[in-house]
């Protein structure tokens, strides 16, 4: 999350236990392949790409809407070591979606597919993407997003089911993490408005989602995570197993 998963915030929350994965703050992919023109690192990726050892397995999150820019700073998160590309198809901010990043995307699926499928091929690692429901409740796009993104050959998706239009506002409609999940066979993973361990196996269990994935809650109670693998740790074996750390 920009402003909170720095890698001090990153490994306090990996020394705690029961998160899984961690992904780095939401990264200009501009500023990072500027390194490559540059021919050294610059400041957005000593500021935003720097981790620790001990931060793995982490998954490295880039935006932005220009293919060879993104396939650029794709290559430079592989070779920094990261274990996974991911873009964000979900910021709702002014500033992102103006130069058409994060959901600015999201009414551009053209796009969206030319930049999966170069990044596709200039990576090895595997690549997954993270996206909201749509622009608007009347331009919902999930299923049409996660087909493609398992088309172009991701190796799972993140879905936050509010809208760009909503921002934060009302609740998260996971039903729409349901209707994603029934149209891929790639790993799904769930998000939006878990506060407690209750929250997060209710969603698995009304979604069929493979893994839950935790914004807010994580910088309020960044002990959520081990209270989640706690509270699983009594549970019988059930769909919720599938929250185990990865
Ligand atoms: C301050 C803030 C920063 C965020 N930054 C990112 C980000 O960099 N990348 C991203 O994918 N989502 C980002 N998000 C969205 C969250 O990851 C998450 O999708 C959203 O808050 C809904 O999930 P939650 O209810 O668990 O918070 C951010 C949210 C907030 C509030």
């Amino acid at each position: 999350m920009a402003g909170v998963t720095d890698t001090v915030f990153r490994r306090f929350i990996r020394n705690l236990g029961g998160c899984g994965l961690i992904m780095t703050e939401f990264t200009s992919s501009h500023g990072v392949s500027a390194a490559v023109r540059a021919k050294k690192p610059t400041r957005t990726i000593e500021r935003y790409l720097s981790f620790e050892p001990e931060e793995h397995p982490i998954s490295a999150q880039l935006f932005g809407s220009d293919p060879e820019i993104m396939a650029n700073a794709a290559r430079v998160c592989q070779d920094l070591g990261f274990d996974i590309l991911d873009i964000n198809f979900g910021c709702p901010v002014n500033k992102v979606v103006k130069c058409n990043g994060g959901s600015g995307l999201l009414r551009d699926l053209p796009l969206v597919e030319t930049l999966l499928r170069t990044v596709r091929k200039a990576i090895a690692i595997p690549f997954t993407c993270k996206f909201r429901a749509g622009w608007s409740d009347q331009e919902l796009v999930m299923v049409e997003m996660a087909r493609l993104a398992e088309d172009c050959g991701l190796q799972a998706i993140a879905l936050h089911p509010r809208t760009r239009e909503q921002g934060y506002a009302g609740k998260a409609d996971w039903s729409r993490i349901a209707a994603a999940k029934a149209a891929v066979k790639i790993p799904v993973i769930g998000n939006g408005d878990i506060v407690t361990p209750e929250d997060a196996v209710r969603m698995v269990e009304e979604t069929g989602c493979d893994a839950v994935m935790i914004g807010r809650t994580a910088s309020s109670n960044p002990w959520i995570f081990q209270q989640i693998r706690r509270y699983l740790g009594d549970r019988p074996l059930h769909a919720a197993d599938t929250l185990r750390p990865l």
